[in-house]
């Protein structure tokens, strides 16, 4: 037995937020009977319809996209740009897990398994992002120093968990900094860098906890395995 507001959600049709503001304004029905009560509990067998549409159970779909540039990572844009869904050819109501900027390449997340996407977004369970930032300029050791220090972000010090200076190319004024991050705040890799004075003119993201790039190419995607999907369950507390 699951809360209903739990199987709305699953079934893609609005966050559970959303479907208890569903189920309190009258809209859902559970065998033939309104039911306004949030505190509900539902089977398998037990019809739901939404808006007096029955509701459809989708399978659980996982995937690993390489995000070009110039594409955003919402579902859906005032704009029309190209989002990354328009990368994944399936029918299953997939959303991003997390964020990445318009301009940022690399590795995001997108399924239908709020679960999944909760665990991999828990501050508590300390996710690894690795991140590769081209930089305008030299970096300092002693910027590199205060990064490694932390950077206080909208109130909370945020510290990374690596900071590694990869390549500096005097010519071109360029440096290349590896920088592995938990959290994921907005904009926050090119926020940090700022801080200290200097701007990120590149920004790809190689590595999600256990998911890396490894063959990807930018646009190209794979399907998680069942494997992969159940060692990120193994991290519920
Ligand atoms: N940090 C940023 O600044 N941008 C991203 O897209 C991701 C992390």
């Amino acid at each position: 037995m699951e809360r209903l507001q739990k199987i709305i959600a699953q079934a893609g049709i609005a966050s559970r937020r959303k479907a208890e503001d569903l189920i309190v304004a009258g809209k859902v029905q559970v065998n033939g009977k309104v039911i306004t009560s949030l505190g509900t509990k539902i089977s398998e067998k037990d019809e739901v319809l939404v808006n007096g549409k029955p509701i459809v159970k989708e399978n659980k779909e996982y995937y690993l996209l390489n995000k070009p540039r110039g594409v955003i990572t919402t579902t859906n844009d005032e704009k029309s740009r190209k989002t990354v869904l328009d990368y994944i050819d399936t029918d299953a109501r997939i959303y991003p897990v997390g964020r990445l900027d318009y301009d940022t390449t690399g590795a995001i997340l997108l399924t239908n398994d709020g679960e999944f996407a909760n665990i991999m977004m828990h501050p508590n369970n300390k996710i690894e992002k690795v991140y590769v930032a081209k930089l305008n300029g030299i970096i300092t050791v002693d910027q590199i120093n205060k990064l490694k220090k932390g950077i206080n972000l909208d109130g909370t010090l945020v510290v990374p968990q690596r900071v590694k200076l990869k390549k500096i190319d005097a010519s071109k004024n360029t440096s290349i900094v590896e920088i592995i991050i938990h959290e994921g705040k907005n904009h926050q890799v090119k926020r940090m860098f700022e801080s200290v004075g200097i701007l990120v003119d590149k920004l790809k993201r190689e590595r999600i906890g256990i998911f890396t790039l490894a063959n990807l190419q930018s646009g190209e995607y794979r399907k998680l395995t069942p494997k992969e999907v159940a060692i990120v369950y193994s991290l519920k507390k």
